[in-house]
């Protein structure tokens, strides 16, 4: 019989190492964007109230360009066992993110309904990844993502492939936004967002954090405009930068005038209405006058 001391020694239990590194050297930066600035559910219904009241049925398929993390591909395809759901971006970073942390929450069948493709959006559908070749009902570019081009051929050229993306009577819709404070340098505009019950609350750990949108610098003589996304916590520690945005600061009627000159018909603008108090009621409706607020946001809905 082997003596004590020669028996195998138990491995010592490793003392828990408590993590030294600040709140934004543990950041998910694409986890504090998803809870500062989107809300795909609620992107996912206005798709598809607006698409069934300009044609009379409800949308099926949604392709969502400039995608990233494809929060709302995965928002429509739980809203029918019919909806079918294809993303492009041409970064693998925020498709893997979105794969790993919100098509995880979904079910086997509705996962199986979404197609994504790492490309440029100006590819079409049937030329992508995915062989997605039907056209679609609903084409989104939220969070002003086509301001990334620069030109005004560079965009009438993005818009004619949206376009040509498109089933008959299918939508382009996109987000934009404006206002005299868009136009200010090195201002700073400090929210704190509150998590509550978000669905990616519980992937934080804490229930609130400060969201920053930096306006870095604007030239008024070709509108090119830079911002940045930072993020704040209660150690004190910032994220900096999470986010950079080097855009040209497109305006409501140059975008309309881009989407008819690219064959687009009945191109409206959605402007939010407003309640007996003036305080806007989170519902957007056409229009042909708005107010000049400082700071808006409104919807262009463009029919193939
Ligand atoms: C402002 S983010 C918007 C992400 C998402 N749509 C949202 O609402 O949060 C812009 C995205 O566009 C992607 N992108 C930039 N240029 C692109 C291009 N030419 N084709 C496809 N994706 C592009 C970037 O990789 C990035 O994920």
């Amino acid at each position: 019989m082997p003596k004590l001391k020669d028996q195998p020694k138990k491995p010592k239990a490793r003392p828990s190492v408590p993590d030294k590194r600040t709140m934004a050297e543990r950041a998910d930066r694409y986890t504090l964007y998803g809870l500062s600035v989107q809300e795909p559910a609620n992107e996912a219904e206005f798709f598809t109230e607006t698409f069934k009241k300009l044609n009379g049925r409800a949308p099926r398929l949604l392709r969502e360009d400039f995608c990233g993390t494809h929060a709302v591909c995965c928002e429509w395809v739980k809203l029918h066992a019919d909806n079918v759901a294809y993303g492009v971006d041409l970064d693998p970073e925020p498709l893997a993110w979105g794969e790993d942390h919100l098509q995880s929450k979904l079910t086997d069948a509705q996962r199986k309904r979404i197609t994504l493709a790492e490309a440029d959006v100006r590819t079409d559908n049937a030329e992508a990844p995915g062989s997605f070749s039907d056209g679609a009902d609903v084409l989104a570019a939220q969070n002003f993502s086509f301001f990334l081009f620069k030109t005004r051929d560079e965009l009438r050229h993005y818009f004619e492939t949206a376009r040509a993306n498109l089933a008959d009577g299918g939508i382009m819709v996109m987000d934009m936004m404006g206002g005299s404070e868009c136009y200010i340098e090195d201002h700073t505009d400090t929210r704190t967002i509150e998590v509550e019950d978000k669905p990616l609350a519980q992937e934080l750990g804490y229930k609130k954090f400060k969201y920053l949108w930096e306006q870095a610098r604007f030239n008024p003589i070709t509108a090119d405009a830079l911002f940045h996304i930072h993020f704040k916590f209660k150690d004190g520690s910032r994220l900096n930068q999470a986010f950079t945005y080097d855009w040209r600061f497109w305006t409501l009627p140059e975008t309309c005038e881009l989407l008819r000159e690219a064959g687009f018909r009945g191109v409206e603008v959605y402007w939010e209405t407003e309640d007996d108090d003036g305080d806007g009621t989170g519902e957007f409706e056409p229009a042909t006058e708005g107010a000049a607020d400082p700071s808006w946001i409104a919807y262009i809905v463009a029919q193939r």
